[in-house]
């Protein structure tokens, strides 16, 4: 992309002048600059990388005391993103999140928060011994995939708990199926709370007309967003955004200190700056050509094989998510005929050399951006069509069943599914210090789980420490085991046994 006059990245302009000072290093990283590669031919391309990999120096700045080019970087992040405030993440939005809810809950403070989270959010409570008290997730109809709380299970949730600290949401979902966010802030704000976003997937909304609106110009407070995964970013790079009094901003830079590492990664950090700097250069054009790819795709998809791309329904109008979008830069492609899982079509991809970003019991999700090309997008279609072959014609039955049902928030008392849960504090000592068993999966129902078992990706879990066992999460995970899905966190990754908690008479 040819540099305009706007083209301003002054975290990785100070790199670029630190290196052709030609500086002699007598500090961390061991590395040297590269130097230590130098002689090493069997790694050219780690060593050329490591060039700009410095430390904290009086000309680089300092991410836990920014006052130079990070400060300077952070602030122009802030101005493109719509923020008041940004901090730049070097552990990706699982640091963001830990930090917004360390920031906001001490021990025993409530936290409403969707069950259908990351398994970040679920960390931040353990860490901070937070309470949550847990909304089902609403479902969008045609495609069956779970999104944010009904406005309503909402509305109930604070008036229950008024003296909740905050309300954390996680929108949009992996699929790029998500809900406009402007009642939620409406009403959350009527409590004299913020909202905390965790918008790892939409770091790029708000920055083309046809993409939807972000979470920060929602009114949320505090919002995460991964860079690194819808922009240009490196992998770990992503920024917390804030805006407004409601949000402790102090808390949140504190907390930040806490769960970040304090030699953050120069790479990552100037990374930040340059996706940065491509907005503002390029502008909405960026996102153009993958706009446009992608739209063809859907159609020829469609058209010309199997397989088709989830959609909303033209009319939509299911209660109480009038406002649903979907990411145009994402598709959820599933197999109308019902024959493949999207666990099957991810693997049949990768034969044809087209790897997708993750998959699911019906759906595989492919992601487009500022580095798709018309060349890729020819392939990927081609290797759908050669996928097609194999189906059989004519069967128009494709399978969302059970994608759900387990993420339905359970009480305790009576062990059924309800929208709203009972509070349930979370603490480390629960997973550290509880007498645990391993007994089989298909006894567990009843049972408190003693592990947090999490499908990665999307990385929500289906049951986490503490959480009991449902005949539901108990007929999902064998469902997900016969797949062959990957589970973190699983003492027995066929998922034949699971750790519970030992009962107590
Ligand atoms: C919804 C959601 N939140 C947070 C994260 C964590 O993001 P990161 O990988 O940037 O730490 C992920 C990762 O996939 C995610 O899907």
């Amino acid at each position: 992309m040819p540099l305009s006059d706007t083209w301003r990245a002054p975290l990785y302009e100070a790199l670029l002048r630190h290196r052709s000072a030609r500086p002699h290093s007598f500090h961390v990283p061991g590395h040297a600059l590269g130097q230590a590669l130098k002689e090493t031919p069997a790694a050219p391309d780690y060593a050329a990388m490591l060039q700009l990999d410095v430390t904290e120096l009086s000309d680089t700045d300092d991410l836990h005391q920014p006052e130079g080019v990070i400060l300077e970087a952070q602030h122009l992040a802030a101005a493109t993103f719509g923020a008041e405030e940004t901090c730049f993440l070097v552990g990706g939005s699982t640091a963001g999140n830990l930090a917004l809810i360390l920031a906001h809950c001490r021990p025993g403070d409530i936290l409403l928060v969707q069950r259908n989270v990351h398994k970040s959010v679920i960390h931040g409570l353990q860490l901070a011994q937070a309470t949550a008290v847990f909304l089902s997730p609403s479902y969008e109809e045609a495609s069956g995939l779970a999104l944010i709380p009904s406005l309503s299970d909402l509305a109930t949730a604070l008036q229950q708990y008024p003296q909740a600290k905050a309300v954390l949401l996680s929108n949009p979902n992996y699929y790029g199926f998500g809900v406009g966010l402007e009642p939620y802030v409406e009403l959350i704000h009527s409590y004299g709370l913020p909202l905390l976003v965790d918008e790892a997937h939409g770091a790029h909304y708000g920055l083309h007309p046809e993409l939807p609106g972000s979470a920060l110009a929602a009114g949320a407070d505090g919002v995460v967003q991964s860079t690194h995964k819808t922009l240009t970013a490196m992998t770990m790079g992503a920024m917390l955004h804030m805006q407004g009094n409601r949000i402790d901003r102090p808390a949140v830079r504190q907390m930040l200190q806490l769960v970040q590492s304090s030699s953050p990664s120069y790479p990552i950090m100037a990374s930040l700056d340059i996706a940065r700097a491509m907005i503002d250069s390029a502008g909405p054009i960026l996102f153009e050509p993958a706009l446009a790819c992608v739209s063809s795709f859907r159609k020829r998809l469609a058209n010309e094989t199997q397989f088709e791309a989830a959609n909303l329904p033209i009319v939509q109008g299911q209660e109480g998510l009038e406002a649903c979008y979907i990411d145009p830069l994402r598709a959820a492609v599933q197999d109308r005929t019902g024959t493949l899982s999207g666990y099957a079509i991810q693997s049949k991809l990768e034969a044809y050399g087209c790897w997708a970003e993750m998959a699911n019991e019906a759906y595989v999700v492919l992601i487009f951006g500022p580095g798709t090309r018309d060349k890729d997008v020819e392939t990927l279609l081609g290797a759908f069509k050669k996928i097609s072959e194999t189906l059989e014609p004519g069967r128009d039955r494709p399978n969302k069943s059970g994608l759900g049902t387990p993420l339905e928030v359970t009480n305790d008392r009576e062990v059924h599914s309800d929208r709203i849960s009972d509070p349930i504090p979370f603490g480390i000592h629960l997973v550290r210090e509880q007498a645990t068993e391993i007994i089989s999966l298909q006894e567990a129902e009843g049972r408190i789980s003693g592990e947090m078992i999490t499908p990665y990706p999307p990385g929500i879990p289906l049951v986490y420490v503490g959480e009991r066992f449902t005949q539901a999460t108990i007929t999902r995970l064998q469902r997900l085991a016969a797949l062959g899905a990957k589970c973190q966190g699983a003492s027995d990754s066929t998922l034949t046994t699971v750790r519970v908690w030992v009962k107590t008479v």
